[in-house]
């Protein structure tokens, strides 16, 4: 039996992870072209998490950098189409819901290459989102579809998708495995066990919207306890630009964490605040209570377990939530995601 060629096009922060926790277990069975879109570019979100997690060395960097979403996404394509007519893989897998996303899935469906994509029916049901637009056109080019839950794949059924979908979990439940606890991390921030906070903003809706931005730190600011902040650089520029300064002496900002030090924190904190939806998993997973700094989610099992409480970003809003203990942390996680996909991707090739 030939083995199979898979090309997956990876980019920022979040699908390092999850290509982690795939990539070994797909290269047993198929040749893996590991392409870097470049969309991340600086050492701490991107570098450091391939060296931490043991991710072989992409192929190949496209070096896109930043850019509007249109400029970056069409960067992308035009230096994918070259590659994937060349190389002429049986797939192109894909994760999650960024810019890399979609331009990994739309340079092979316009060439005919089957797109396989990891994290397929989520939606929060806001199409201002860039992440939500990439969600959509992705789930309508993928001939495989991975969903993380069975809620998940009923969005799909409700856009008329039910063909190649498979309920799957989460690869990111496999990722939390793949490196250790680092306890010391908690008290080189000069912080106790239980003893804080840890939060995390950096989504378009709330590093672009001056009052958003605001409410969220004047929330975090007036929580019962100190506030670690692992800063995104567009997070950072935009509190610069407006001149934002966190009020009081509890929030402490940090550059953004290595995995390990991420996961730690988050173990080891009284509850989690954040607008990503990778952390509002872990939290779940780690069985962490969490406040979802946003006004919808892609991830309502969460909410609808409790786990997660949406919040929004008005700092009566957050402090009231936190305060009645609204989010109950469960642990809830459940893994093998990653080999039940590449089984699936490796059988679906050769029945
Ligand atoms: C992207 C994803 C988002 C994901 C996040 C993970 C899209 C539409 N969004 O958002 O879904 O949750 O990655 O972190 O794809 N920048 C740097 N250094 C870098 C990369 C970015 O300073 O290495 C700055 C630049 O100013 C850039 C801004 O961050 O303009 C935004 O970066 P971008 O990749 O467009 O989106 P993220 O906010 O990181």
């Amino acid at each position: 039996m030939a083995r199979l060629k898979v090309v997956t096009v990876v980019g920022a922060r979040p699908q390092f992870i999850k290509a982690a926790a795939v990539t070994p277990e797909l290269r047993r069975f198929a040749d893996e072209i590991l392409v870097h879109t470049g969309q991340h570019y600086d050492r701490e979100l991107s570098a450091a998490f391939f060296e931490e997690l043991g991710l072989p060395e992409p192929d190949v960097n496209l070096g896109v950098g930043s850019g509007s979403h249109g400029v970056q996404t069409g960067a992308m394509l035009c230096r994918l189409d070259p590659l994937l007519a060349r190389e002429r893989p049986d797939w192109v897998l894909v994760y999650g819901d960024t810019n890399s996303t979609l331009a990994g899935a739309l340079a092979a469906a316009k060439l005919g290459i089957p797109v396989a994509h990891v994290e397929a029916g989520l939606r929060s049901y806001n199409r201002a989102m860039p992440e939500e637009q990439n969600r959509v056109l992705v789930d309508h080019l993928a001939a495989r579809l991975y969903c993380p839950s069975e809620a998940a794949r009923e969005n799909l059924r409700r856009e008329g998708i039910t063909d190649g979908v498979r309920v799957v979990g989460d690869v990111l439940d496999d990722a939390l495995a793949l490196v250790p606890d680092r306890p010391e991390v908690v008290a080189e921030l000069g912080l106790e066990r239980g003893g804080y906070y840890l939060a995390t903003v950096h989504r378009q809706e709330n590093t672009d919207r001056p009052e958003r931005l605001r409410g969220i730190l004047q929330g975090l600011s007036a929580l019962d306890a100190p506030v670690v902040l692992p800063l995104h650089p567009r997070t950072a520029r935009r509190m610069a630009e407006l001149g934002l300064k966190p009020p009081g002496r509890s929030i402490r900002i940090v550059p953004p964490q290595p995995y390990g030090a991420t996961l730690t924190l988050v173990r080891h904190s009284r509850a989690v605040l954040t607008d990503s939806g990778g952390l509002q998993r872990e939290a779940g997973a780690l069985g962490i209570p969490c406040y979802v700094l946003r006004d919808e989610t892609e991830w309502g099992e969460l909410v609808a377990s409790g786990r997660a409480v949406l919040v929004g970003a008005e700092p009566d809003r957050i402090v009231a939530a936190v305060r009645a203990g609204a989010a109950r942390g469960r642990p809830g996680a459940g893994r093998g995601a990653a080999a039940r996909v590449v089984r699936d991707l490796v059988g679906v090739a050769h029945a």
